[in-house]
């Protein structure tokens, strides 16, 4: 939530905050600024709007000097405008600021600083922190951002200018992502890896409580109290293809596209027995009592299914939780457990606090996560990265695939009892059943054209298929705006039936052989009442081709792995749904990729 973009060193800084805000813009995209320091000149320029109404409005513009920030904003303090767009900037323009988080105590700092005379333009609470600079000024930019800090409450990452040491930026960061990437005599600050990988792939992922001070393209990074720390520079592996659309019309697509050749790297190096790639051996695992898997949105979803393989292989009860409700709850988690954290970004707040919590209650934490560095990952005592490359899409695709595939990889790694009965062999397949359900896309396309203008759509399935169905359902909301709804086919009775009329669309998949019997009579259900049924199966799901409106079918595989390609259509339906609807894919209304508030 909120890009953040800095540039220190010998090029102009215009194009490279352009470029890295473009790259930036699925974090936020209600507003964008940037502010170049050319001497004791400040030159702040700021819209409301896609970062293409900035684009528009600096074409032509050239700006001097070799520091500056950039911004792109998910509003949490004051509607989307050109005020309360970053950066601020203080009473006398001396100091412009970025900043990512929420800062609690803002109304407090904000009702002193009224009272001692100062003036306030924006409805943001980023401003407060600029007047409180320029009010607390010591002489010295590291010193009077750390002093002010301390009086912070809340999240932040914060990148601070100022005129009266122009050659300097200023960083900080608490619970709000911020990278720097180290380049030849040149400093760059980002919130995510990806947006400045063009430039160097050498970064330091700064820890809460980091401070950087940057002069001409060098870097030093301390404590709150000044003391110098040193943190290790990493080598990131993602290539910049990855992070760019390479031609594709939307990132979503390229993600769903690309999802053979990155679960390839997702399976890479850990199919072998006793393999080094995954982290917690199975004599280790064999200790825990309980399994907690944590995890938000798709992330969550991801989780459904891995509760059913954790149990069945280990035979230890496993609970998946909601973190935006696990963090507030007094869930009886001790230090025979282990938890299992699952997020793409690993930033996600909610997904954070309850990993606080697994840790201080005791238990061993495992996180699944894809970005290479991220908090999660540190945070955790044992990391299994998804390698699925950058996502940029707001709506998760690739990165839920590879979280299925790295539980099921896990699952079978401890199944010394081959309680799944799926072999090695089997997954390694995965690459190639993914690659052959995207062949469904020609029919999927008039599927998309009959629901497309319809209100209510209902996903459905049991066991593992509810899993999907919850998925299913949330891609389609997220970027179509239609309402969908996903239920435990054997739940319909139970309530929802009632909303079934004719023409209602209800999508079903049946992966699981030995329910489809039950989930057909569901189907039967809602076919009496005049819904029009679409379903995902394969050659042993016969029964449910019969009695559906349109069959997707999908190649024969073993039902965990007929579980995991069966998602494939449904992304492709969100996709192709809110194409024909004109939506804007990659940057869904009013969401943001990464949630990094509450
Ligand atoms: C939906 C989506 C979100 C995320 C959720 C958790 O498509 O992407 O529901 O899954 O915000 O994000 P991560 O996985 O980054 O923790």
């Amino acid at each position: 939530m909120c890009g953040i973009i800095g540039y220190s060193g010998p090029k102009n800084p215009l194009p490279i905050l352009i470029n890295g805000l473009s790259r930036l813009e699925y974090r936020g995209y209600d507003s964008s600024g940037i502010a170049i320091l050319d001497g004791a000149n400040l030159i702040v320029e700021k819209k409301e709007g896609k970062l293409q109404v900035l684009k528009d409005h600096l074409e032509g513009k050239h700006f001097n000097g070799n520091i500056g920030v950039g911004h792109t904003r998910w509003a949490t303090h004051g509607v989307p405008s050109d005020l309360n767009a970053h950066p601020h900037t203080d009473n006398k323009k001396e100091f412009a600021i970025i900043h990512n988080g929420i800062i609690e105590n803002y109304s407090e700092l904000k009702d002193e600083l009224v009272n001692k005379g100062f003036n306030f333009t924006s409805e943001t609470d980023t401003e407060v922190v600029a007047v409180e600079l320029s009010s607390k000024w010591t002489g010295n930019l590291l010193q009077t951002v750390t002093n002010v800090a301390k009086n912070l409450k809340g999240t932040f990452a914060l990148v601070v200018t100022t005129t009266k040491e122009p050659n300097k930026i200023v960083a900080g960061r608490m619970m709000s992502p911020l990278v720097l990437g180290v380049g030849d005599e040149e400093v760059f600050l980002a919130s995510d890896s990806a947006a400045i990988l063009e430039h160097t792939n050498k970064m330091v992922f700064l820890e809460n409580g980091d401070f950087v001070e940057i002069i001409d393209g060098t870097y030093k990074i301390f404590d709150i109290n000044l003391n110098e720390i040193k943190r290790e520079v990493q080598d990131i592996d993602w290539e910049i293809s990855e992070a760019e659309k390479s031609g594709y019309e939307h990132f979503m697509y390229k993600e769903i596209i690309e999802q053979p050749e990155m679960i390839e790297k997702t399976l890479s190096g850990r199919l072998v027995e006793n393999s080094i790639g995954i982290p917690i051996q199975l004599n280790e695992v064999r200790n825990f009592e309980k399994i907690w898997i944590v995890a938000c949105g798709t992330a969550y979803h991801a989780g459904l299914f891995g509760k059913d393989l954790f149990e069945k292989v280990l035979g230890v009860p496993v609970s998946v939780e909601l973190a935006s409700e696990f963090r507030y709850r007094e869930p009886i988690v001790g230090n025979k457990d282990l938890g299992i954290v699952i997020s793409q970004s690993g930033e996600t707040m909610d997904t954070i606090a309850a990993t606080e919590l697994l840790k201080e209650n005791g238990a061993h934490v495992l996180a699944l996560v894809n970005v290479v560095g991220s908090s999660l990952a540190r945070m955790s005592d044992s990391v299994m990265y998804l390698h699925v490359g950058p996502e940029i899409g707001v709506a998760s695709t690739k990165a839920y695939l590879g979280m299925l595939v790295a539980q099921l990889v896990l699952a079978k790694h401890w199944d010394i009892e081959n309680k799944l009965n799926i072999t090695f062999e089997e997954i390694k397949n995965i690459p190639k059943l993914v690659k052959e359900s995207l062949e469904c896309e020609t029919e999927i396309i008039n599927i998309a054209k009959g629901i497309s203008k319809k209100n209510d759509i209902y996903f459905i399935g049991r066991g593992l298929d509810y899993a999907l169905a919850a998925e299913g359902a949330l891609k389609l909301k997220e970027i179509s705006y239609l309402h969908a709804e996903a239920l435990a086919a054997g739940e319909l009775k139970h309530g929802t039936l009632a909303l079934i009329e004719e023409g209602t669309p209800v999508i079903v998949t049946a992966s699981q052989s030995h329910l489809l019997d039950k989930t057909t009579s569901n189907v039967q259900e809602v076919k009496a009442r005049g819904a029009f049924v679409i379903a995902v199966g394969d050659d042993n799901s016969k029964k449910m081709e019969k009695i559906s409106d349109q069959f997707i079918s999908l190649p024969n595989a073993h039902s965990l792995l007929s579980t995991i390609i069966s998602i494939i259509p449904l992304q492709l339906i969100a996709y192709h749904v809110a194409k024909l609807n004109g939506e804007s894919i990659d940057q869904p209304r009013n969401l943001a990729k990464s949630v990094t508030v509450e």
